[in-house]
């Protein structure tokens, strides 16, 4: 397709806003999938249902429109979701001239969509306000209209309304992307340059990457190659997705499709990365690479250790498919054999655990995550801490810790405990900015430290679930921070180490020893718990000695009632790690790791 009938665009939208449900009814109204094969989000359900060959999720999707009988061809490039994959959403925007800025009617903007609209205006993109369910009795279309109005500067009327339901007004869309979202340009005989916005691994063809090209054109069977690294590969197969994978003769300026070189691992196709011939390469690649960078860090540890060899297994498979994350083995005196784990955020560890419990059946504990911090010693040496029982002893002279630019959206009415929240974590505030009268945006500069622990919780439970956040990453602060250690029994246990703000580590201390004195189980012995800043004691608990036959509280002769609590104990004593001569159940660890 030559370039000036191409509109490449993406959906910028909130989790449950209707986008999958959207897609479905834009693919029905341009035929790219019959009424008859039609089920609900088709692109989500492909890959699943797929048991064999190529994985394609909705990434890039080619939709052929007619507008004042000229036939175009229309783009639909997915974004990831969620802050994490905010350099993901990033490049899939890059792709694209415009966007979609798709608003469930009945609920408003949410700080998650806000910042990827920020992301999107920056890039000079056309926005197209739409406002989705109108179906829905309890839609608002005046009222978030003007608040789509405010934001992206244009009239309320501008605001399409639509229902991915119904397919009310999808027709119509359709015409305004074509007439809206300009056509993409790129020389037509300059050397290739193709943008990589996604890459899947898939057990079947290995590697399968998402472009966009932006100059020139790429072939099949031709060499290519990746400009961050200089590797050479073979384009196996390239093509377009509608809604199958279709092969075709190359890709020219403009379009967007897939290319299979037989990579195995997608660290070798990485997102952002430029792809030219090899024959004839470009000298500069695309603007906007970087390497991915692990932000948040966490121990994880098998639950069994003879499970160790299979969790890294486990992980090997997960890299396949994940370039952002990183591990390498590590030990702890209480947890045994695990990995420390770098994630992009707080979100993609979770992703991570729930992939290696679920995929891979695996039982698992997870330390407190932690941020990188760089720490200076006195003698100017410089050591990057993961993990805080690796905090270094000497005279530390300065301690460096990531910051965040969080944004915050809530109803005004939560202004004043929103401040309160961002305080307590040490936060700065750059403004606030009412985008309704009764909508504020609040910005913020916070430590990274402070939102991986409970804060969005925190921000959801005072808000009563109707604040939104999104953060990015905005350098480095110096800080008052110490390491505060946990003792058993005079033992350090290095899993319950933490580094803290000055100022909150009394209270970590008191909170720690407070919650492991009732969580675990009296010993033959006394046992002190105490929190400590290097050798001073900063709060101490007392487990006393066992004295009591444990069934003397089941009084009365409920046999079943007593056998019950034989049994569980007896489960508890499978997973008891010695500490010292302290045993501490497992379950003491998972509860005293998570926050509440
Ligand atoms: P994720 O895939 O989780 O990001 O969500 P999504 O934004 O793709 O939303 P999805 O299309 O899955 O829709 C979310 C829910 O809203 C589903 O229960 C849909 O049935 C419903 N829904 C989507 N569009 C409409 C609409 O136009 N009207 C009504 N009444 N419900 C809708």
């Amino acid at each position: 397709t030559p370039a000036n009938l191409i509109r490449n665009f993406s959906i910028i939208a909130h989790i449950d806003h209707g986008k999958s449900t959207l897609a479905d009814r834009m693919l029905q109204a341009t035929g790219v999938v019959q009424p008859r094969d039609m089920r609900a989000q088709y692109l989500d359900r492909m890959d699943i249902e797929r048991e064999r060959g190529i994985t394609i999720k909705s990434q890039a999707v080619r939709m052929p429109w007619e507008v004042d009988g000229q036939a175009y061809s229309l783009n639909m490039i997915d974004t990831p979701g969620h802050v994490d994959f905010s350099y993901e959403v990033s490049r899939s925007l890059a792709a694209c001239e415009g966007a979609l800025l798709l608003v469930d009617a009945a609920q408003g903007i949410e700080a998650q969509t806000l910042a990827n609209l920020y992301l999107a205006m920056e890039n000079d993109m056309v926005i197209i306000p739409v406002l989705n369910k109108i179906d829905l009795p309890a839609a608002q279309p005046e009222k978030y209209a003007e608040e789509m109005a405010n934001l992206i500067g244009c009239d309320p009327e501008d605001c399409l309304a639509v229902s991915g339901k119904t397919g009310q007004g999808v027709p119509e869309l359709l015409d305004r992307i074509v007439k809206e979202i300009p056509a993409p340009s790129g020389q037509v005989d300059a050397p290739a340059r193709a943008m990589i916005f996604d890459s899947v691994y898939d057990t079947y063809r290995g590697v399968v990457t998402y472009v966009r090209v932006v100059d020139g054109q790429l072939k099949p069977r031709e060499r290519i190659q990746m400009m961050s690294t200089g590797a050479l590969h073979e384009l196996l197969e390239i093509g377009v997705i509608s809604p199958e994978p279709n092969p075709s003769k190359g890709l020219g300026v403009g379009e967007v499709g897939y290319l299979i070189t037989g990579v195995k691992d997608v660290r070798q196709s990485k997102v952002g990365d430029t792809v030219t011939g090899a024959t004839n390469p470009a000298d500069e690649a695309l603007a906007g690479y970087q390497d991915p960078k692990p932000m948040v860090f966490s121990g994880i540890y098998p639950i069994d250790g003879s499970d160790f060899p299979n969790l890294r297994e486990a992980l090997d498979k997960l890299k396949l498919n994940d370039a952002a994350l990183t591990y390498e083995p590590e030990t702890s005196a209480a947890l045994g054999f695990g990995f420390r784990c770098g994630f992009l955020g707080l979100l993609h560890l979770e992703i991570v655990r729930e992939r290696l419990e679920r995929e891979f059946n695996l039982e698992l504990i997870a330390t407190a995550p932690s941020v990188i911090y760089d720490v200076t010693m006195e003698d100017r040496s410089v050591v990057t801490v993961t993990n805080p029982s690796e905090f270094p002893s000497g005279k530390v002279k300065e301690i460096r810790e990531p910051v965040v630019r969080c944004t915050i959206l809530s109803p005004s009415d939560y202004v004043g405990q929103i401040m309160e929240l961002c305080q307590d974590r040490r936060g700065t505030m750059h403004g606030m900015d009412y985008i309704t009268p009764d909508r504020v945006e609040m910005h913020y500069t916070l430590p990274l430290a402070e939102i991986v622990f409970d804060f969005f919780d925190q921000l959801k439970s005072r808000t009563r679930g109707y604040a939104s956040m999104d953060y990015e990453p905005e350098g480095d602060q110096a800080a008052d921070l110490v390491k505060v250690d946990i003792l058993l029994n005079g033992d350090q246990v290095d899993a319950f180490s933490a580094i803290v703000h000055k100022d909150a580590a009394y209270a970590y201390g008191v909170r720690m020893t407070a919650k492991l004195k009732e969580l675990i189980p009296r010993q033959q012995f006394e046992v002190p718990v105490q929190a400590a800043v290097g050798s001073r004691v900063i709060a101490r608990e007392t487990i006393r000695a066992l004295r009591k036959d444990m069934l003397a509280k089941c009084y009365g002769g409920d046999i079943t009632r007593k056998r019950k609590l034989l049994e569980k104990q007896k489960e508890g004593k499978k997973r008891m790690k010695a500490i010292g001569r302290v045993e501490v159940p497992q379950d003491a660890f998972i509860a005293a790791l998570t926050s509440d």
